[in-house]
């Protein structure tokens, strides 16, 4: 068991303090904002619910065991104190992560490691020195209680038996910890995730089909074969010649970056910005804390039903 102290308790930082505890690890949790900490209990709650509902807890995980095992402080200080492993979940802008970086150095354990969960940044250069030997990125998904995957990368100068050592830690709590040579914005499924992102957006953007259309694509093409052979295994199932000729022909070419989608600019500027304002390119009516429960509740399904299947490709191969 290690003592974790999670900073920062918004969309992330609350499900990571959730994770950790279920992980079987000490956690302290706090929130530069007190609103958001105190929150963060009702969220943990119910998405506990959700996984003790599902079979993904044990039974006897209560809001009382739940309180045991993640406390909320309001002070950095306290919330530091004698921590083995930070992660760093606070909002996405340098100037913040750097401030508070500066701030660790002052108060954290000397030994503690530091793990950002930055999703584009290069934080190693807002890093004190003496802290860069326990410095490394830890990105996780989002609900990261349900996805698997953790990007992780060492900091240029980390000890390899640090970053090991979470390596070992996420591996220990039924994680997927993908190790990267060298930081890139956005790691891999990220950088899939925004070409798929482009392309969505042109076609949509370009009338070619609606965004419940082209979602149907994914889900009834695209989807069905991804978690069982992931991108290289069907292509191996293609047949490599065939990819040869579509790259040769150049018949597809990728839409480039414009920086803006009309369709998305337009949505923003009504108020339609997702699940919880009600609507986004859907309408979603009702009580989104709900509707986080009906998504969280379907991933469980999911997620049981690959176990039994079994995939064809990546890391756990089991054909
Ligand atoms: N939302 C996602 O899907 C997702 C996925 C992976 C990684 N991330 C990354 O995780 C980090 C957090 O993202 P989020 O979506 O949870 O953001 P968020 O805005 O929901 O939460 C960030 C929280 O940090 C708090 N905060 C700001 N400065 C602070 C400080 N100095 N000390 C303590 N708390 C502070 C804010 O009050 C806020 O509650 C970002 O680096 C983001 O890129 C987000």
């Amino acid at each position: 068991m290690a003592r974790v102290a999670v900073i920062g308790a918004g969309t992330m930082g609350h499900a990571l303090a959730l994770v950790f505890a279920l992980g079987g690890h000490r956690v302290r949790l706090t929130d530069s904002n007190p609103a958001t900490l105190a929150k963060a209990q009702g969220l943990m709650e119910t998405a506990l619910a959700t996984l003790v509902e599902g079979g993904e807890a044990p039974k006897d995980w209560t809001s009382g065991h739940l309180a045991q095992a993640v406390t909320r402080h309001e002070s950095l200080e306290e919330t530091v104190d004698g921590a083995e492993l930070i992660v760093e979940a606070i909002i996405e802008t340098p100037e913040a992560k750097r401030t508070l970086f500066q701030q660790l150095d002052a108060c954290a354990p000397r030994d503690a490691i530091i793990a950002s969960n930055t999703s584009h940044l290069d934080v190693f250069p807002l890093i004190p020195e003496g802290r860069q030997g326990k410095a490394m990125i830890a990105h996780w998904y989002t609900p990261p209680y349900l996805v698997d995957l953790v990007d992780m990368i060492p900091g240029p100068k980390c000890d390899p038996a640090a970053f090991e050592q979470v390596f070992g830690m996420l591996k220990a709590m039924g994680k997927q910890p993908l190790g990267l040579k060298k930081f890139v914005p956005g790691y891999v499924a990220n950088r899939i995730q925004a070409a798929i992102g482009l392309e969505v957006q042109h076609l949509l953007d370009e009338g070619v089909a609606s965004a419940p259309e082209i979602d149907a694509a994914i889900i009834h093409g695209l989807a069905l074969r991804l978690p069982i052979l992931g991108y290289y295994a069907k292509a191996d199932f293609t047949g490599l010649p065939l990819m040869q000729a579509v790259a040769r022909n150049k018949s597809y070419m990728p839409p480039e970056p414009r920086g803006s989608s009309p369709t998305l600019d337009r949505l923003v500027a009504e108020g339609r910005t997702g699940v919880l304002a009600g609507a986004g390119y859907y309408d979603w009516p009702g009580n989104p804390a709900r509707l986080f429960e009906a998504r969280d509740r379907r991933l469980i399904a999911l997620k049981q039903a690959m176990r039994g299947i079994g995939t064809m490709a990546g890391l756990e191969r089991s054909e």
